[in-house]
């Protein structure tokens, strides 16, 4: 079987747009998450506050999660490499952040310029300053999965989701075994990550690497923490996510017409694309609450602005008159 309900975390103007190489304006990546929210998503990652030197596309993180910040409806999280980071993202109204490991040494390197340990060093201190951040609920903290939005309401930050990168494999290293993953995603729940999400970053996963890495780590994390999230490089994201949810996982990461693309991992495509991913879920009779209508016209806004046709076969599909 696979869940009645499932949580799909859209990171199109995260994830999606932070390979673009031309410039998008402030104004399209807001116009964009605005609509993103109305489709019902209940989650929405609307930038990294990430080094401009490495990714110049999000450098108008701030005024993008300005801009957002009193958008009703959805949960807002950004990415946080570091304290500084984190910081920034406190500062400009950010609830919920972000931290992203990698499972391999090399892409570590890559992607946040220190190794996989230095980086759980850096991690600790982001969710330890989240916690400060908190205030308590009746005295104590109380169990933070069934709380999360009535927290939000009371101002609490959160450390949304520890990311995994390259949990079956890397450019660089080639294949990345279970158990490093294992012990990476134990890590990220041990410091108060309260979810974690398991990401093929260059699209290289298939069923048969999937279950052995999801079996692993379900050994140390509980299934119910955990989310996938697919790249579609060989075009294996939907059996991907369907195996993961037959194992549990009901909480899946996507974007809005496949945009997408790592700036470290070359040849790597775009994230499995949110309108495949709700067709499937709607075939399977699993509740998301998105409403797939907006959905393709908050795919239509972007591909029209980016000038190409959107990677969702969906939404092509659904488009044709
Ligand atoms: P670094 O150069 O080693 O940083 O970069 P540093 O600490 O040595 O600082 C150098 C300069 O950067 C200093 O400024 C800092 O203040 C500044 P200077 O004194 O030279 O003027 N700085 C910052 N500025 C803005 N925001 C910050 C920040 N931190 C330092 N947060 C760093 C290290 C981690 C900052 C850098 O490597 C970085 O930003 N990396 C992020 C790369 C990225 O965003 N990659 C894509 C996201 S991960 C991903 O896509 C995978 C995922 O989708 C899952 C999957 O698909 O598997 C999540
Ligand atoms: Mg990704």
């Amino acid at each position: 079987g696979v869940p009645k309900f499932v949580k799909i975390v859209e990171v199109g103007p995260r994830d999606g747009l932070q390979n673009e190489k031309n410039n998008v304006p402030t104004s399209v990546k807001v116009e964009l998450i605005r609509k993103l929210v109305s489709c019902g998503l209940p989650v929405v990652e609307v930038t990294g506050f990430v080094s401009p030197k490495w990714v110049p596309q999000l450098s108008d993180a701030k005024d993008v999660m300005q801009a957002v910040k009193n958008l009703e409806g959805a949960r807002l999280p950004v990415l946080t490499p570091n304290l500084t980071g984190f910081e920034a993202a406190i500062a400009s109204g950010a609830k919920e952040v972000a931290v992203f490991a990698s499972a391999s040494e090399s892409f570590s390197k890559a992607n946040i310029n220190c190794s996989i340990e230095e980086s759980l060093v850096r991690y600790r201190a982001v969710t330890s300053a989240a916690k400060k951040l908190s205030i308590p609920v009746r005295g104590s903290m109380l169990p933070i999965m069934s709380l999360t939005k009535n927290l939000l309401d009371f101002g609490l930050i959160l450390v949304r989701v520890g990311y995994i990168s390259c949990v079956v494999g890397c450019p660089v290293e080639g294949a990345i075994s279970p158990s490093k993953v294992a012990y990476l995603a134990k890590e990220l729940h041990d410091m108060g990550c309260f979810e974690i999400s398991l990401g093929d970053t260059i699209g290289v996963a298939t069923p048969g690497t999937v279950i052995p890495m999801l079996e692993a780590v379900m050994a140390v994390v509980p299934v119910e923490k955990l989310a996938v999230h697919f790249h579609d490089t060989y075009g294996q994201s939907l059996p991907n996510i369907l195996v993961s949810l037959q194992m549990g996982v009901c909480t899946v990461d996507s974007s809005v017409s496949g945009l997408g693309g790592c700036p470290y991992a070359k040849g790597a495509t775009g994230n499995v694309a949110t309108e495949d991913v709700v067709y499937m879920l709607n075939g399977l009779g699993v509740k998301t609450n998105v409403d797939l209508a907006k959905l393709l016209q908050a795919g239509e806004f972007i591909s029209k602005h980016l000038g190409r046709q959107s990677s969702s076969k969906a939404a092509i599909a659904l488009t044709r008159v």
